[in-house]
């Protein structure tokens, strides 16, 4: 197993390193006091060592900061293997809020557990098809995709597709066809369990032919609270909310909850807001950290320490068909990734698991 310590001098080439204040970067520093999984005894040590010999930069010259905390950010996670949860943890991605970062959440939340070692189904239940896209799946018009699972109740398991970036992820590719999804749906049976069924009877028959479980399931949700977000928060047992860090963030957000709220009261019991990501954040701005703040007091437990920045690298990677985890894993965005998957992994082992 790789420990990175390799990357210990290496210095990363990016070009999202902030220019203003420093202090920009206090919100993603790396937590070195978590604890290890699955890494030989003393591993974490040798990580610990090498990441307190990296040299501090001082607060006159944000760009090395910006490079140091990379550094040791790379030291820290590159190569950790994250725990399992002990039962498949379904996680709906979720804000009718239009372009606040779910699809790029959904994907590279699911590419950074997958690389640590865990297994991943991403669902892309939105008919712009985006996360197919960035998972690098075929969702041309006419592929076998989620629109045949919803309306004519194919299983599951003939519509995955496996990524070919990283082992481990897979895929539910969204065509075209979807959008008229939104509407067939209302007249057919059972319209909003649809996906829960189809999902747990490709989970069942994973483990009746002796499959890996799947330890998590994404579901990227369209920027809407119709059918399709309702099949999501159906078959979801965990809603994760990402929030971009922008003016207007918080409107809209007591909308979503209520609907969730409803969902939780006659549909799916299990329902929680779980987590609440920070997006696009951008600490040189004095908006940026209001809106951070405001949301911290709201959800203290659910939002992540970790945030995520505005980087060049994340809004590339979609066009080359992939996440910025594989497209330049180096990058401040790849690594606020990764933290991020490693703090939801993480805190699966500290509660009572979700899933199944
Ligand atoms: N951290 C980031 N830094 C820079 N660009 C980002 C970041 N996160 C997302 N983007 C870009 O912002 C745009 C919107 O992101 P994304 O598609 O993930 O949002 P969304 O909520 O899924 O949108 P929609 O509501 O349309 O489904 C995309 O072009 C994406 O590449
Ligand atoms: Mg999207």
């Amino acid at each position: 197993m790789s420990t990175s310590t390799e990357h210990v001098d290496d210095v990363p080439r990016d070009d999202e390193v902030p220019t203003g204040d420093p202090a920009v970067s206090r919100e993603t520093e790396p937590r070195l006091e978590w604890a290890q999984d699955g890494l030989p005894a003393g591993v974490d040590a040798h990580r610990a060592a090498l990441v307190a010999a990296v040299p501090d930069a001082d607060e006159e010259t944000p760009l090395a900061a910006q490079l140091a905390i990379d550094a040791r950010r790379r030291i820290d996670l590159q190569g950790r293997r994250f725990p399992k949860p002990e039962r498949t943890r379904v996680i709906t991605v979720a804000n009718q809020k239009g372009g606040v970062g779910k699809t790029t959440t959904t994907v590279n939340l699911a590419a950074g557990l997958a690389q640590s070692g865990l297994k991943v189904l991403v669902i892309d239940n939105d008919p712009q098809g985006n996360a197919s896209t960035a998972l690098g799946i075929e969702h041309r018009a006419g592929t076998p995709s989620i629109y045949e699972v919803l309306v004519d109740g194919d299983p599951l398991d003939s519509v995955v597709q496996e990524c070919p970036d990283v082992p481990g992820l897979y895929g539910v590719p969204a065509t075209i066809d979807l959008s008229g999804a939104e509407i067939e749906l209302v007249s057919l049976v059972s319209r909003e369990t649809r996906l829960r069924r189809a999902l747990d009877v490709y989970l069942d028959q994973r483990a009746a032919r002796g499959e890996e479980p799947i330890d998590y399931v994404f579901v990227d949700c369209p920027p809407s609270l119709g059918l399709l977000t309702v099949n999501a928060f159906v078959v979801g047992r965990e809603v994760l909310i990402p929030i971009q860090c922008e003016y207007y963030a918080l409107e809209g957000l007591s909308q979503l909850l209520k609907t969730i709220d409803l969902i939780k009261a006659h549909l799916n019991r299990e329902l929680r807001v779980s987590t609440i990501l920070l997006t696009m954040y951008d600490g040189r701005t004095n908006l940026a950290q209001q809106v951070a703040a405001e949301v911290r007091q709201h959800f203290p437990g659910e939002t992540l320490r970790t945030t995520v920045p505005r980087s060049v690298r994340i809004s590339e990677a979609p066009s080359h068909a992939q996440t910025v985890i594989t497209y330049d894993p180096s990058s401040t965005g790849a690594l606020a990734y990764l933290e991020a998957a490693r703090e939801i992994a993480e805190a699966a082992t500290q509660r009572t698991g979700t899933g199944r």
